[in-house]
């Protein structure tokens, strides 16, 4: 059974003359990690915000095809609800902040409140998310004057705190110096583990490589390309579609251009190098 099935979507915005997605389908598994790339406008976040119900119920436009969370389609009556089942970190953390709270602490509960949380139980989750990404230093400061990293990370406090069964990280890391980029996949990593379902959106196809089982490949709002990571990363039509392979996977696939078994992380070169006794 699937957690998320888009049938033969297709979506224009109101006003443009073209389609933005061209009859897309693709599943995503339950506890299943899937990785987005493609070049910018492909129609990532267009897709995400397909995912996530927002398209049609706040953008409007033309929306072709099925959107199956949980073997029911969709339901976007109420988008406020549905946000505790589908999680959505946006692209943009600058557009993610509310706003209307004067701490970083009650930032990240703002989500709970809305849905009537017990005071206590919704400070001891935002107590958890708080550890679990390292926000001690900024929980009281305001939200207005973080970094754009530091308000990066907030916005995925705020999604993970609501504990959603599916998680859309809009390239999450993409204000993120190296340290906090991989802190972020180490969360990723972690929320896996607890058997989250979560779809990254991501350039950073290195880091990619090591945490998705599936990478999907947008190409000009049509998927070009989706399958088990390795197997994705070891063709190079992903590149003819607007996304980069790892460089491991490039390097390998230049020095064995017929390889059939390539490897897509560091670690998984050096094993095959040691075996091969190279
Ligand atoms: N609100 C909107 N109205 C009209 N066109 C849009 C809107 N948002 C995005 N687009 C267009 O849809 C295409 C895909 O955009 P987007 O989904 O943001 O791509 P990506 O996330 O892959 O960079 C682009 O051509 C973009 O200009
Ligand atoms: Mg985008």
């Amino acid at each position: 059974m699937s957690l998320l099935e888009l049938q033969h979507i297709s979506y224009r915005y109101p006003l443009t003359p073209e389609l933005t997605v061209k009859d897309l389908s693709l599943k995503v598994e339950p506890g299943e990690v899937l990785g987005i790339v493609g070049g910018n406008g492909s129609g990532k976040t267009t897709i995400c915000n397909i995912m996530r119900g927002f398209i049609p119920s706040f953008y409007k436009g033309e929306l072709e095809g099925k959107v199956v969370f949980e073997e029911q389609p969709l339901d976007t009556s109420n988008l406020g609800s549905l946000a505790q089942k589908i999680g959505y970190a946006f692209q943009n953390p600058f557009t993610q902040i509310t706003g209307v709270k004067y701490s970083v602490y009650d930032e990240i509960g703002y989500g709970l409140e809305n849905l009537s949380v017990p005071r206590e139980e919704a400070n001891n989750k935002i107590e958890q998310v708080i550890e679990l990404l390292n926000l001690q230093k900024i929980r009281n400061q305001n939200p207005y004057d973080l970094s754009g990293g530091q308000k990066q990370m907030v916005a995925l406090a705020s999604v993970i705190v609501l504990d959603p069964e599916l998680i859309i990280l809009d390239e999450p890391t993409s204000q993120l110096d190296p340290s906090s980029t991989l802190a972020v996949y180490d969360i990723v990593k972690n929320l896996k583990e607890q058997g989250k379902t979560i779809i990254i959106v991501d350039h950073k196809v290195d880091l990619l490589a090591q945490i998705c089982d599936e990478i999907a490949v947008i190409q000009d709002g049509q998927l070009a390309l989706k399958g088990e990571t390795h197997h994705v990363f070891s063709d190079k039509k992903v590149i003819e579609a607007g996304g980069q392979l790892p460089e491991v996977s490039d390097f390998y696939l230049q020095v064995h251009p017929e390889a059939k078994k390539v490897p897509v992380t560091i670690d998984e070169a050096y094993k095959m190098l040691k075996e091969a006794k190279v």
